[in-house]
């Protein structure tokens, strides 16, 4: 059995990672929950997408057998609270740093969902590269005999990572945003040219704060296993970014 769990509002980031569990298990299951805990700002949760009928759609054709669709009480047996959990870097850095309690909320509820599926491996996005990190080292603990797939990183045609959130920009948010896989791109060329990664992001932070409309929380070498702020990029795997456009928090991530 594949496990797939999402928040819903499925897009076509979600239907590969249906697609891949189909073509590697006999039963898929898909869950949708909008998982209170792990948003640390109310209003973004009350905002959150909610788009079953369409979702049931996605994921039929996806390749899901079954759709687990449980409400937060379900899971939580009554008010849904976070336990707290400390990994490190990996918990506490970055998106852990930026939204408080947030891996607190992911951890609790993948924990559950994994407890009540139980399934034989369970997919997840690199588009959320840390929650990737967050998950395997929850899962090697509690579930070592789940097996944790990470799949590749979707895109639309014009390079912006496809997200729930992107259906809360203006046509002129979304041109903004394409900004952050531009640069991200760009770093990555440098390097191929030969410029040194550090002068290569330092580059493509001073161009992302230069964008009218654009806020830069932070753009960072990373080594996806560990998460740790380290200055020294021959240990950094990926570049990590997060940036708000239009009030829309968005990340995104590339492979060095
Ligand atoms: P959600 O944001 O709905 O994402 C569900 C899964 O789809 C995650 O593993 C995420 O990384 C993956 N995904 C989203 N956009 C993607 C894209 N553009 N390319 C590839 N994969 C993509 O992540 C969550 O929900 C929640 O935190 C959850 C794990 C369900 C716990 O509540």
């Amino acid at each position: 059995m594949g496990f797939v769990p999402t928040m819903g509002a499925l897009h076509m980031g979600h239907a590969s990672l249906i697609k891949r569990a189909a073509r590697e298990n006999e039963i898929v299951v898909v869950s949708i929950l909008v998982n209170p805990t792990q948003f640390n700002k109310k209003a973004d949760l009350h905002s959150y997408p909610r788009t079953l009928e369409n979702d049931v759609i996605v994921a039929e054709k996806a390749g899901c057998t079954i759709l687990f669709t449980p409400t937060p009480e379900d899971i939580y047996g009554g008010t849904p609270l976070a336990e707290q959990v400390d990994y490190g870097p990996i918990t506490s850095a970055f998106e852990g740093l930026s939204r408080q309690g947030h891996f607190d909320g992911v951890v609790s509820v993948v924990d559950k969902l994994f407890r009540v599926v139980k399934p034989n491996r369970a997919y997840f996005g690199t588009k959320d590269l840390q929650q990737v990190a967050v998950v395997e080292r929850m899962s090697n603990e509690r579930h070592p005999k789940i097996q944790i797939v990470s799949c590749n990183l979707i895109r639309d045609e014009n390079g912006l990572a496809l997200s729930s959130r992107n259906t809360r920009l203006s046509d002129a948010g979304v041109v903004l945003a394409q900004n952050i896989s531009q640069e991200l791109q760009a770093v990555v060329d440098r390097v191929k040219d030969g410029l040194d990664v550090n002068d290569s992001v330092e580059i493509a932070k001073k161009n992302l704060k230069n964008v009218n409309g654009f806020e830069l929380e932070y753009m960072s070498g990373v080594n996806y296993k560990t998460f740790s702020i380290c200055t020294e990029s021959t240990v950094w795997s990926h570049i990590v970014v997060a940036a708000s456009v239009e009030g829309v928090r968005l990340i995104d991530n590339i492979e060095l």
